[in-house]
């Protein structure tokens, strides 16, 4: 079945979405663009074969009725567009950060109970074959148990980047490097190692003249036991994504920059292991499906022709903002931050900053 897409904002991240429902084909049309610029949306519409823009959502909701909307806009805009195309029947692929608190969540998963539709946050990185090997052995106890993590994203940020109007700004960006960058990398290490317990952290802003985080370090205590060391950074000369996964009986490396190829795993032996068959076994990732949109909004659509909650929505979604969220109020209150305790009685329950 042929789903009916419409796309809203068509900034630098909407070429991935284009790219990836093109290698959907048959499943997906891109029907319509919409953007505040109305210049930009034509010429976006233009280079990319799509054939009707508009520069208010409102109107393409009414024109055509799409099945699927992918909202492509800066973070503060997310919330009230994702549940704008809820209303109008459609089933969502929102850009990360999916939303702006704990709050706008509460309000997303209440759109979702009324309409009976889904938003699904994009974190692309879940879905390479590296990652999805990984959690099938993770899942089957292969491994043993996990011990510790180290889950870094350190890039570097030029001035020009922080020209943009939207971004460095808490009303307008919701946080910095962590809720723009090492979110990726957070949220692949929280789908791997499950629920945290508590966490404790400290930001900086050593190196642009933003209001928001540009480095971000964190500490973290799960229930399965295992400990995560998190560095999030945009002041790094020498860029580099790594996340590390001790197990009882290997250690897990991916080492890349922005998406990464079965080729950017390794697992690694203790010294004097016998394991040598079941470690070949292990590195064997099947298929080679590097990470980016395109097997994202093929889980997607697979979600919708079942009719069920799509990956990385609901609680799924949740736990990595929850995370995110905790990060920035243990970093602004100098305590630890316990799971569960960010209520909507709490400043940072509304805000990353926990200002109004
Ligand atoms: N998944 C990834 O790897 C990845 C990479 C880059 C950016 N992103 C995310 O994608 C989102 C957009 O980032 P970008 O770099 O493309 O930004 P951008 O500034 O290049 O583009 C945003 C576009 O949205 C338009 N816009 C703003 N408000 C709008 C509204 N209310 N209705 C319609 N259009 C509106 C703007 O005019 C602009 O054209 C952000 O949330 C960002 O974090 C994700």
């Amino acid at each position: 079945m042929k789903r009916k897409v419409a796309l809203v904002g068509t900034g630098g991240i909407a070429r991935a979405h284009v790219a990836a429902l093109r290698e959907a084909g048959a499943r997906a049309e891109l029907v319509a663009a919409v953007d505040i610029d109305a210049s930009r949306v034509a010429a976006f519409c233009d280079a990319h074969g799509v054939p009707h823009h508009y520069t208010d959502v409102a109107d393409m909701l009414a024109a055509h009725r799409p099945d699927l909307v992918h909202v492509c806009t800066p973070p503060a805009t997310h919330c009230d567009l994702v549940i704008q195309c809820l209303e109008a029947g459609a089933w969502v692929l929102c850009e990360k950060p999916l939303c702006a608190s704990l709050a706008e969540m509460d309000r997303l998963d209440a759109a979702e109970r009324r309409t009976g539709r889904y938003v699904s946050s994009v974190f692309q990185r879940r879905f390479g074959s590296g990652a999805q090997h990984l959690k099938r052995l993770m899942d089957a106890g292969a491994l043993g148990r996990p011990l510790l993590g180290l889950c870094q994203t350190t890039w570097y940020r030029d001035d020009a980047y922080y020209a943009v109007p939207w971004r460095g700004r808490w009303a307008t960006e919701i946080g910095g490097t962590t809720m723009i960058h090492g979110i990726h990398q957070m949220d692949m290490a929280l789908w791997l190692l499950g629920d945290w317990q508590e966490v404790t952290a400290m930001i900086g802003t050593l190196n642009h003249a933003i209001e928001v985080d540009d480095v971000a370090l964190l500490c973290a205590r799960f229930a399965n036991g295992a400990m995560l060391s998190v560095v999030n950074s945009a002041v790094s000369p020498r860029q580099e994504t790594y996340m590390r996964l001790d197990f009882e009986k290997v250690t897990v490396e991916l080492r890349y920059l922005y998406d990464y190829t079965n080729a950017d795993w390794t697992y690694t032996l203790p010294d004097g292991s016998p394991d040598h068959e079941a470690l070949a076994a292990w590195q064997a990732i099947p298929d080679e499906i590097p990470s980016s949109h395109t097997p994202q909004i093929m889980a997607l659509l697979d979600s919708m022709v079942r009719g069920v909650r799509p990956p990385v929505s609901g609680p799924d979604a949740r736990r990595t903002l929850e995370f995110a969220t905790a990060l920035y109020k243990s970093a602004f209150t100098g305590q630890p931050v316990r799971q569960g305790s960010i209520t909507p009685d709490d400043p940072f329950y509304h805000a990353m900053h926990g200002a109004p």
